[in-house]
């Protein structure tokens, strides 16, 4: 196993869990070193520097020219992700994880890629959801035919777009097997005027959001966010011949009902895993060896952050949008500053 040495960009609640993560990784041997954070003298910060003993610091670029990281987890609010990203391949981490939304824009995600690249630096997004046991056997199914030809994913959750909702966007893709989105179609309220909100205090929110959006392999992903949506974290992937229901708060975190099966919901059993972003870890440091492509990698994730401002720009501008959405700035703020929401 090979020795890596990690730390954080931004110290706060998601950073605990990538700590946490790191310790149980079977295929490396991790050194947590040191974090940065603009308030290293917050509690979430001394939280993390003291259960990990690590250094901390305010400047990453100071963090980063002196403690030369293998790793490193990028655990800001979402504005300071593409700047943090960036710094990081430049000083010479091997792989990246950074939080989710990837950026507020897609000039910015792009910028992501662009410096991972020419560095040479793996760059993961954390959809950590597609780690998942009940996620990836719900693609395997998918994937194999066992509910006929696919219809509909369907997904929901509370919050905004940019917060649970690239995490929806990116699990309704996953189960699709990514197969790439070609048109979409989506509406917005913002009642609330939310300037900021839990952990993304940096950025506008709307209440509520819609989405429709075309698949090339015809299916159509529906993704309902916020007030009036259900509240719960759950999928339902309709085919011709049977319903898959991941996350569903009443139930099994999988079930599926398949006319090729007798005896009604089939409900499987599911390895447990210790967090999807401890797995989500493991898979960042074989892709740095070479073992293997993140399925989370940076190309991968951009597609929910396009989606995201395919469902702003719908809105906008009251129409069906194709892809590729070119849309290079953080369309709900440039709506805000219209006055348009
Ligand atoms: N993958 C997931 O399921 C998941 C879960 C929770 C949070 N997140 C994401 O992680 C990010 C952080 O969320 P959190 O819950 O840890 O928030 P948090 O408020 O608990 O912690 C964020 C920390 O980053 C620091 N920070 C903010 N901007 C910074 C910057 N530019 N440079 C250095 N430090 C900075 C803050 O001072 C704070 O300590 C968000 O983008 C959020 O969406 C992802």
């Amino acid at each position: 196993m090979n020795k890596y040495r990690a730390g954080f960009i931004g110290c706060g609640g998601i950073a605990t869990a990538h700590a946490d993560g790191y310790r149980h990784l079977n295929n490396a041997e991790i050194e947590l070193v040191a974090g940065s954070d603009i308030n290293p003298a917050g509690e979430k910060a001394q939280f993390l520097a003291s259960e990990h003993g690590i250094r901390l610091y305010e400047d990453h670029l100071e963090m980063l020219e002196r403690e030369e990281l293998d790793l490193v987890s990028v655990c800001t609010w979402p504005r300071g992700h593409c700047e943090a990203t960036i710094a990081a391949a430049e000083n010479g981490a091997k792989g990246i994880l950074c939080e989710k939304p990837m950026a507020v824009s897609l000039d910015e995600a792009d910028r992501m890629i662009e410096a991972c690249e020419k560095a040479g630096a793996a760059l993961a997004i954390g959809h950590a959801h597609r780690f998942s046991p009940q996620a990836v056997q719900a693609r395997e199914w998918v994937r194999a035919g066992e509910i006929g030809e696919i219809a509909m994913v369907w997904g929901h959750c509370t919050l905004d777009l940019m917060n649970n909702g690239t995490h929806v966007i990116d699990l309704i893709n996953y189960l699709n097997g990514d197969s790439p989105p070609i048109w979409v179609m989506g509406q917005i309220d913002r009642h609330g005027k939310i300037e900021g909100r839990r952990n993304h205090p940096d950025m506008p929110a709307e209440d509520m959001a819609i989405g429709r959006v075309g698949y090339s392999n015809g299916v159509v992903g529906f993704i309902e966010l916020g007030e009036r949506a259900s509240q719960s974290f759950t999928f339902r992937i309709i085919g011709s011949d049977g319903v898959i229901e991941v996350n569903n708060p009443d139930g099994p975190p999988l079930k599926m009902l398949s006319s090729y099966r007798s005896n009604g919901w089939h409900v499987p059993e599911l390895n447990e895993v210790y967090s999807n972003v401890c797995r989500e870890l493991e898979e960042l440091v074989s892709t740095v060896e070479g073992r293997a492509v993140h399925r989370s990698e940076a190309k991968i994730a951009r597609v929910a952050l396009e989606t995201i401002m395919g469902i702003f720009e719908s809105s906008a501008r009251r129409c069906l949008l194709e892809f590729p959405i070119d849309v290079g700035d953080f369309a709900l703020e440039r709506m805000i500053e219209e006055g348009m929401v």
